[in-house]
């Protein structure tokens, strides 16, 4: 009797290899490898200037790089085919500083990208927008303009807006690091949900408690390389590396782990 076939392991809906990019003569990424699956959460860690936050917009094709190649379900991201407006689409990302439009409310801030950019009708653009605001527990917000919304209401939004397109994944970059504390943990949570609905999302973030808790992945990056990856349980709790080792004594010592 022949054995019973296993399908090959799903493709990565992000895969990167070998990327490498300088500014100027400063290497920033040294042959980073990382692919990203279908529905898998990765958390990436480092010190401040380790480059998670240029991985990330790399992977979008927001600054260029030297070498390597950025696949999304198999096409390389520079690929023709995309288009920026096309790969950004299926490519969302979210920043520290949420950078909302401050003279468009929050309908508009959300409903601009498909509607200018993707050609979405207005009534459509609109009820997706408000959908997914309620989703977030913005829906009472629609008509407020940024400036009278705090840091972490207008993070959500921002990350509406992410989601407006109805992105392949998502990429979070330090996206509570500018908030007061006391609002952090609610757009953690949004985060969090996203997961539980399966979202894709390759996440920079200095909250450890959280990677640990959200991760199914965790990398660690100094100078440019992802120096260890693996489970969160086994990355932050007993690293194998002895950079790891140190940064994560320094986030212990700050009393952050
Ligand atoms: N636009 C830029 N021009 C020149 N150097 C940059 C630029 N952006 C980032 N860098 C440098 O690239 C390195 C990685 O930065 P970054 O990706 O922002 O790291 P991280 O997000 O881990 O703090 C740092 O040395 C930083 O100074
Ligand atoms: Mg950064």
């Amino acid at each position: 009797m022949s054995a019973p076939e296993t399908p090959p392991p799903p493709a990565p809906r992000v895969s990167i290899e070998d990327l490498t990019k300088y500014y100027g003569q400063t290497l920033v990424l040294d042959e980073v490898y990382l692919d990203v699956h279908e529905h898998e959460v990765v958390c990436l860690i480092g010190a401040s200037g380790s480059g998670k936050s240029t991985l990330l917009r790399c992977i979008n094709q927001l600054v260029p790089y030297d070498y390597g190649t950025i696949r999304l379900d198999g096409v390389p991201v520079d690929d023709p085919s995309f288009g920026k407006t096309g790969l950004r689409k299926r490519i969302g990302i979210v920043f520290q500083a949420y950078n909302l439009f401050p003279h468009m409310n929050v309908l508009q801030n959300v409903t601009l990208a498909p509607r200018k950019v993707h050609g979405v009708g207005r009534a459509e653009a609109e009820d997706n927008a408000r959908r997914l605001l309620g989703l977030l527990e913005m829906a009472n917000f629609a008509d407020k303009y940024p400036e009278q919304l705090s840091g972490g209401q207008q993070q959500r939004v921002a990350i509406v807006r992410a989601l407006a397109t109805d992105p392949d994944v998502l990429l979070l970059d330090e996206v509570t690091a500018a908030l007061d504390p006391e609002l952090i943990g609610g757009v953690l949570d949004v985060i969090r949900d996203l997961k539980d609905q399966g979202m894709t999302m390759a996440i920079v973030t200095h909250e450890m408690g959280f990677a640990k808790d959200v991760a199914d992945r965790v990398c660690f990056l100094e100078d440019g390389r992802i120096i260890e990856e693996g489970l969160p349980e086994q990355l932050l709790v007993d690293p194998q590396e002895p950079q790891t080792r140190r940064f994560l004594q320094r986030i212990i010592d700050a009393g952050r782990l």
